[in-house]
């Protein structure tokens, strides 16, 4: 018995910081700006970023590209609407974090 609740604890604390870092992140993409034009679900000014995800799943490089991308900006990947550059505004790292973020999804 004492072990199963000391397991259900366990788990209890697991999901707490893993929903705390989901939020974390979102929260890092808000402050930087890029919901400002992303949505998770559904279409902004740029794709969202669910369908962002889906599109790289199976590309292994996807992560420096996109890295790169979100960086210096772009466009015509989704549609004529440029991304402009994010960099220097926002840092590497959390360019870095929001884009892992984005790929997990
Ligand atoms: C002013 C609006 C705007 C902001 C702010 C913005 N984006 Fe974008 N983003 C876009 C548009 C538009 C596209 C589509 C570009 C294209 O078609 O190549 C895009 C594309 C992307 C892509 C996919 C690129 C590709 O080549 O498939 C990623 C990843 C991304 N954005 C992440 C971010 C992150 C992270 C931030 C915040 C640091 C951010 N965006 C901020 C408008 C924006």
């Amino acid at each position: 018995m004492m072990a199963e609740i000391k397991c259900l604890i366990f788990m209890v604390f697991l999901s707490v910081i893993v929903v705390g870092q989901v939020q974390a992140n979102e929260q890092l993409a808000t402050d930087s700006g890029c919901m400002n034009c992303h949505k998770i679900d559904g279409k902004g000014i740029g794709p969202s970023l669910k369908e962002i995800a889906a599109k790289y799943k199976a590309d292994s490089g996807a992560e420096a590209a996109l890295i790169g991308k979100v960086k210096s900006g772009g466009s015509g990947t989704w549609g004529t609407m440029p991304m402009p550059p994010n960099s220097p505004r926002i840092s590497d790292a959390d360019i870095q974090t929001i884009v892992k973020w984005i790929l997990a999804m």
